[in-house]
């Protein structure tokens, strides 16, 4: 089988206070924010710092309802998902899929940045939230 994950994306983590965290980020490490995005459908606001061909994202909810905020609430600050480039999302959720795993999206949808994503299960990939990220760039 050839591989279906390509890269790591980003490594995204929650956290209560965006600007904090980015300025955190920026004073102890120097880090670079490349790229800040609402993403509504969401209800996240992040912050992208790049790390060579991958991303930190730095996320924070825009409303009580969102996901994140959720998350924050129950598990506080933290490591919320991590984000694997893939060439076909369509492929590689097929194949979760087919190996019995549980999908949040059944199709790809519009993420940041103009990629198409799709969230895989928690529960069925080892505890990880899994966001398999497609760049058509
Ligand atoms: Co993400």
């Amino acid at each position: 089988m050839k591989p279906l994950l390509t890269e790591i994306d980003h490594v995204a983590i929650a956290v209560n206070d965006l600007d904090a965290a980015i300025a955190w980020y920026e004073e102890v490490f120097g880090a670079i924010v490349v790229h800040r995005e609402v993403v509504e459908s969401d209800g996240v606001s992040e912050a992208l710092i790049k790390v060579a061909d991958s991303y930190i994202q730095l996320l924070t909810p825009t409303r009580p309802d969102s996901p994140v905020a959720k998350y924050l609430e129950k598990k506080g600050e933290g490591l919320h998902h991590v984000g694997y480039r893939v060439n076909d999302c369509e492929a590689a959720l097929a194949s979760v899929k087919a190996y019995g795993g549980r999908l949040i999206d059944e199709a790809p949808r519009p993420g940041s940045r103009g990629t198409m994503v799709a969230f895989v299960h928690p529960k069925t990939s080892f505890g990880t939230l899994i966001e398999l990220v497609q760049d058509s760039h």
